[in-house]
Order: structure tokens, then C-alpha cells, then sequence
């Protein structure tokens, strides 16, 4: 590790504090005029550090660049080498699958500032606009074969909920499979992109691909997702609800991490099925989905009933009979 590396670590470790450059260069096993260089690197970088002649340096609480020492800080689940940060990338998800082709790396994560092709579910973009998002890719390598890979979608759903909650008090809700909602608008989705062996059924490798519109504001949105599209923070409802800070985007992201790693280590559904069910924006709900048929598309209604064990969506069709999905969109229905 750099003695810049060490210093960040330091730093984001004890954000919001002051830590002596002593104390700094101590862990660092560095001089202190190389703890100061390193110091002026990262607020060129764009970090907002502190100083104070007796009293040592600071990372602002308000900092809020992303970065590999401050993900793995909130999650040591994850190897900090194998936390990859960009300032901007096509997609997170390429990048992990490109990874996943030259290295043997069982875990790691990659994570942007910003994406210039970011993908969504349904061949769709997903907007990505510069530091106000959150683009990460988780790649792993599990020992589950294929048709487990929809509870991946479905885990990782319950998992950001989760850190969300836990940082912020805020609850969000899921669209099956894949959207996350919050008052009735879009902040983020998921896309579970992976590589199985037909031989033996087994997931070679899987990238779990996570996009949060964490404070992108909503009159930026491009006009098309602009009546649907919202943001974790925008407006800052936690300051005018004058609670807890905002958790930070590292922060944030290392926690979906942590939640994600322990539910994907057995990916039982008894470990996180009732919360996706009890989040769930469809359950209970008149709905439409269109099939596939030798004269067309046909589109069907109902009402979702249920999530099975697989993930799939289980809707009551208006002829009494059920239908079990486990692929495509479907839509709420207001009547
Ligand atoms: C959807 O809304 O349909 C899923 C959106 C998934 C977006 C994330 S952002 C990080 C990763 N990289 C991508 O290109 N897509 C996913």
C-alpha cells in the first residue's frame, strides 16, 4: 500500500475526526513531510481534508469521493485490493465481467463515479450521471448452479433495502424483481448478469450489478424515466427530518456489501423471503404482464398473490388459474 493509500485509510477510518499527523505517519511508517505530500495528492484528488498546525488533519464529514479505503472500511468482507474504483467506466457490469475473464479473483467489487453505458434490465440505459449516484458491480463466483440465480436478484433486493434502512431509517420498497422504490418513485434497480457452465448447470461466474440514484436531482432527469425517477437524498429528507447525517456513498455502498455477502453465503429464502415479500409494491395488487405466444405477444391480468421459493411471482389470472413468472416486467395496475 502507497503511504497516500495508508493515509485515506487512516482518514476515512476516523471520519469527521482529527488524527494527529504523528499518529498518522506512525501507521504509515512515513515521515511526516511524506504524510503531508500524500495529503495535498488526495485533496487534489478531491477529498475535503482538514488541517490544523497542532491538532493534525481531518477528512470532512462532507467528503464524499469514493474510494477503495473507504468501501472496504464499512465492509471487511471484501479484500481492499479487490475493491476497484473508477472516475468513469461504460458499465460497472462490463467491468466485472472483463475481470471475471482475466482474473481467478472469487470476490470482488468494482464501483464509478459515473458510467457513460449504463445498462438496466429489458436492454434499457440506466442514467448514470457523475458523483451523485452510486454504480458498483459485486463479481463472485458462487457454488450454486443457474437456477438459483433470480434469489441472487431477489437477495440483493432485501440487501439494499436493508443498508438503506440501517444507515437512514428510510424504507424502501421492491418492484419484482428487480426495482427499488421509494414514495411511489424509482431510485434504483438491479441487473444480475452471469456465466454457467451447460454441462453441468453450474454458475461459472455471477456480477450483481447495483444503481442508486442516491442525490441526483429530480429536475436533471432525462425527460423520459422524469415521472418516475427519484433519489435516495434529493431534497435531503433526513436534514429537513433533522435526524441522522447522510450516510455517505462508501458508506452506503460498503454496507449493501456486508448485507449482501451474509445473505449470499447459504442464498437460503428463509434468510430474507417474508422481508422481500413484506417490502413488496406488487403483492395484493391488481397487475399485467405480457407472454410470448405463435400469434403474438398477449397480455395478461391478475393480481400478484405471492413470491414462490425460486423468486418467481405467483398472479392469480381473472380465469382463476396461476401463473408462475420468473422473467420479463410486470405492470402495476391502477384501476
Ligand atoms: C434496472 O433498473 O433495470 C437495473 C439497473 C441496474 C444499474 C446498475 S448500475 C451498476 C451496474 N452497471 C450497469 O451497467 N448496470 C448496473
Amino acid at each position: 500500500m502507497s503511504v497516500k493509500d495508508v493515509v485515506l485509510k487512516i482518514l476515512e477510518e476516523n471520519k469527521g475526526e482529527m488524527v494527529s499527523g504523528q499518529a498518522i505517519a506512525a501507521e504509515a511508517g512515513a515521515s511526516r513531510a511524506a504524510v503531508w505530500k500524500a495529503i495535498t495528492q488526495l485533496r487534489k484528488e478531491g477529498h475535503l481534508i482538514d488541517a490544523s498546525t497542532n491538532r493534525g488533519y481531518c477528512l470532512s464529514s462532507s467528503s464524499d469521493l469514493l474510494s477503495q479505503e473507504g468501501i472496504h472500511s464499512f465492509c471487511r468482507l471484501l479484500e481492499a485490493e479487490n475493491i476497484h474504483c473508477y472516475k468513469s467506466v461504460d458499465s460497472t457490469n462490463n467491468m466485472a465481467k472483463r475481470l471475471a475473464t482475466e482474473s481467478s479473483c472469487s470476490l470482488s467489487l468494482i464501483v464509478s463515479e459515473t458510467q457513460t453505458a449504463g445498462r438496466g434490465r429489458m436492454g434499457r440505459s440506466f442514467y448514470s450521471p457523475d458523483s451523485s449516484g452510486i454504480y458498483m458491480s459485486l463479481l463472485i463466483r458462487p457454488d450454486f448452479d443457474s437456477s438459483k440465480s433470480i434469489l441472487v436478484t431477489t437477495a440483493a433486493s432485501v440487501a439494499v433495502c436493508r443498508a438503506i434502512e440501517s444507515l437512514s431509517g428510510i424504507q424502501c420498497q421492491i418492484k419484482w424483481v428487480n426495482d427499488i422504490y421509494l414514495e411511489g418513485r424509482k431510485i434504483g434497480g438491479i441487473l444480475t448478469e452471469g456465466v454457467s457452465n451447460f454441462e453441468t448447470g453450474q454458475v461459472e461466474h455471477l456480477v450483481i450489478g447495483i444503481g442508486i440514484n442516491y442525490s441526483t436531482p429530480a429536475s436533471s432527469f432525462p425527460e423520459d424515466i422524469q415521472s418516475i425517477a427519484g433519489s435516495l437524498f434529493e431534497g435531503n429528507v433526513l436534514q429537513q427530518q433533522n435526524s441522522m447525517e447522510l450516510p455517505s456513498r462508501n458508506q452506503l455502498i460498503g454496507t449493501i456489501c456486508s448485507q449482501l455477502l451474509q445473505l449470499l453465503k447459504n442464498l437460503n429464502p428463509l434468510d430474507f423471503m417474508e422481508e422481500y415479500k413484506s417490502r413488496s409494491l406488487l403483492l395484493g395488487h391488481p397487475v399485467s404482464f405480457v407472454t410470448p405466444s405463435p400469434g403474438g405477444p398477449v397480455t395478461q391480468f391478475g393480481k400478484a398473490i405471492d413470491i414462490n421459493p425460486q423468486g418467481g411471482l405467483v398472479v392469480l389470472l381473472e380465469d382463476g388459474t396461476e401463473s408462475h413468472i420468473n422473467s420479463g416486467e410486470v405492470t402495476l395496475r391502477k384501476l
